[in-house]
């Protein structure tokens, strides 16, 4: 197992960590990224030419691959991904770590728990990998209103978040890739706590150095808010629905997976904080 690798959505948040972690083994992959001629990869990753949208990039991106890292890019359709599934299991993969979301187990109707079944009946073996709400959120889409407004924008009204940092998930995957007894294995990876976003604020105000506040805004104030800023009306609609769950007091679920698997504390999210400091440092 994991003697021939293949990293999809390599350049992402959990994929790029995927790289770093497999970067710090003796093990040879293969990054598969939209554009092969950008960007630094390790000695050790090839990167090569791989869209879910251009199916004549498929053969060679799986050509003797035998282990496959697989996460659904959000503008990526359901029947792309199970069509690109299929062939590289045609081709050869015999195992597929999977980055799922917590909760998948228990809602059918959700789109990863429909590619997790697929997958379950598919001949290869998997590895679900079902996530937290990632730390890096707060590091990427909310970073702006942490950086110019000290302020913690997110409509997750009073519910608390059981946040994982996405280096913790690249790592967790790494392994599951690289050593045999994750087969038919669902993780369920999760920060070490569940915090509110009041909490959260206060977190950032501890390591910052500067107040920050949690403005708790309202369904029509974040849309507009971000539609302001240039993010597409669609996926700030999108966001609305990530936070239900956390709003309704669902998304605070703690689990050891992390800690098990990595054999040391899932990181924490003042720890996370402080290693990114610079992201939410105003500019002088
Ligand atoms: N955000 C959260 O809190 C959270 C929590 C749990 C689970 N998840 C799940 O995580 C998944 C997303 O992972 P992520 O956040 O790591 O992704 P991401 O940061 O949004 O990155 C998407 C990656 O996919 C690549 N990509 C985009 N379109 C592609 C295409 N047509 N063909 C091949 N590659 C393509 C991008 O590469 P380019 O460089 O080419 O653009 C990029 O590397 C989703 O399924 C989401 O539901 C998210």
């Amino acid at each position: 197992m994991g003697t021939e690798i293949l990293v999809t959505g390599a350049t992402g948040t959990v994929g790029s960590h995927v790289v770093s972690a497999l970067a710090d083994t003796d093990v040879s992959f293969k990054a598969g990224v939209r554009d092969p001629t950008a960007g630094d990869w390790p000695e050790n990753c090839e990167p090569i030419a791989f869209d879910f949208e251009r199916p004549e990039t498929w053969g060679f991106a799986f050509d003797g691959i035998d282990t496959l890292f697989l996460l659904r890019p959000p503008s990526v359709g359901r029947d792309r991904l199970v069509a690109a599934v299929d062939a590289a299991i045609r081709m050869g993969v015999e195992h597929v770590t999977y980055l799922s979301v917590l909760g998948a187990a228990r809602n059918p109707l959700l789109p990863h728990r429909r590619l997790e079944r697929h997958l379950e009946t598919s001949g290869a073996t998997y590895t679900f990998l079902r996530a937290s709400y990632f730390m890096q959120n707060l590091s990427e889409i909310h970073a702006p209103e942490i950086r110019e407004h000290d302020e913690v924008f997110v409509p997750a009204g009073t519910g608390a978040v059981s946040f994982v940092d996405a280096r913790d998930v690249g790592a967790v995957a790494a392994l599951t890739m690289r050593e045999p007894g994750h087969e038919d294995e669902s993780y369920d990876l999760t920060g070490p706590e569940a915090l509110d976003f009041e909490t959260v604020a206060e977190r950032f105000s501890d390591v910052l150095g500067r107040p920050v506040t949690y403005t708790d805004p309202s369904s029509v104030a974040f849309v507009r808010r971000m539609y302001a800023r240039g993010v597409p009306l669609r996926f700030a609609v999108l966001m609305l629905g990530i936070y239900a769950p956390a709003r309704f007091g669902r998304a605070g679920r703690v689990e050891d997976d992390v800690e098990r698997l990595l054999d040391r504390p899932a990181t924490s999210l003042s720890t996370f904080v402080s290693d990114y400091r610079e992201v939410w440092e105003a500019d002088e």
